[in-house]
């Protein structure tokens, strides 16, 4: 196989992983937190509980879920080490979207890194994990990174539906094109405002 076909492939395996599993993933992550609203903290310690006890969760984990982030982010990383930046030049919005996947792309990988190794990697206990959170949300300037990264993650989420959906050929024409751009950014305010409500539940928990 050539150089350009085997990058070609590449880029494919991207952004298909990106959607699924990934993209499954955090869609599910986040319905599961917004168990918060409905039973408060005891609702939330069962969902934590009930998901820890999975039959072969980790091995569940490590296949669907942290094998395809760590291609996807240094593939990714990659990406955004070659990319063109003109957004000075051209100011329209598409072009600044394709410049804001590149940063929140950055943001979200030092996001992951702290919220996983916080919630995942140094804590077990579902107790253990809801007073780590509800303490570190408690200090204004982690509330804040924490919100900054989360809404990060759902913006390069959202906005890569929409470059998925083109790059393979989904949405060809212009009006639709048009129309799919509200509805990611829809989705956004969405998947956003949901997430911001459940950080805020759990800050007040
Ligand atoms: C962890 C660090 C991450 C890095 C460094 C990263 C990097 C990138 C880059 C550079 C692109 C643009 C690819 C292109 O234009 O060809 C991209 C696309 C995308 N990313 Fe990420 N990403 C990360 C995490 C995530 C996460 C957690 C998700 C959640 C689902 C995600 C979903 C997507 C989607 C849906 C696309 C669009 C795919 C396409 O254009 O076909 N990424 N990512």
């Amino acid at each position: 196989m050539n150089y350009k076909k085997s990058n070609f492939l590449i880029r494919k395996v991207h952004s298909l992983l990106a959607i699924i599993p990934m993209g499954l993933f955090i869609i599910l992550h986040i319905t599961l937190n917004s168990s918060v609203f409905y039973g408060g903290i005891t609702a939330y310690k069962t969902v934590i509980n009930v998901m820890q006890n999975i039959p072969l969760i980790t091995e569940a984990e490590i296949i669907i879920i942290a094998i395809p982030i760590i291609f996807h982010a240094i593939y990714g990383l990659w990406i955004v080490y070659l990319a063109k930046n003109n957004v000075l030049t051209y100011t329209y919005y598409r072009n600044w979207a394709f410049y804001l996947q590149r940063i929140t792309a950055v943001i979200t990988l030092i996001y992951l890194l702290f919220h996983v190794a916080i919630l995942r990697f140094l804590n077990h206990d579902a107790s253990v994990i809801i007073s780590v959170l509800n303490r570190t949300l408690q200090n204004p300037l982690f509330f804040i990174l924490y919100v900054i990264g989360v809404l990060s993650a759902i913006y390069h989420f959202t906005n890569g539906i929409f470059s998925f959906l083109i790059s393979w050929g989904v949405i060809v024409n212009d009006k639709s094109q048009k129309v799919l751009q509200y509805i990611v950014l829809l989705l956004f305010v969405l998947l956003g405002g949901l997430s911001v409500g459940i950080l805020g539940k759990i800050t007040y928990f």
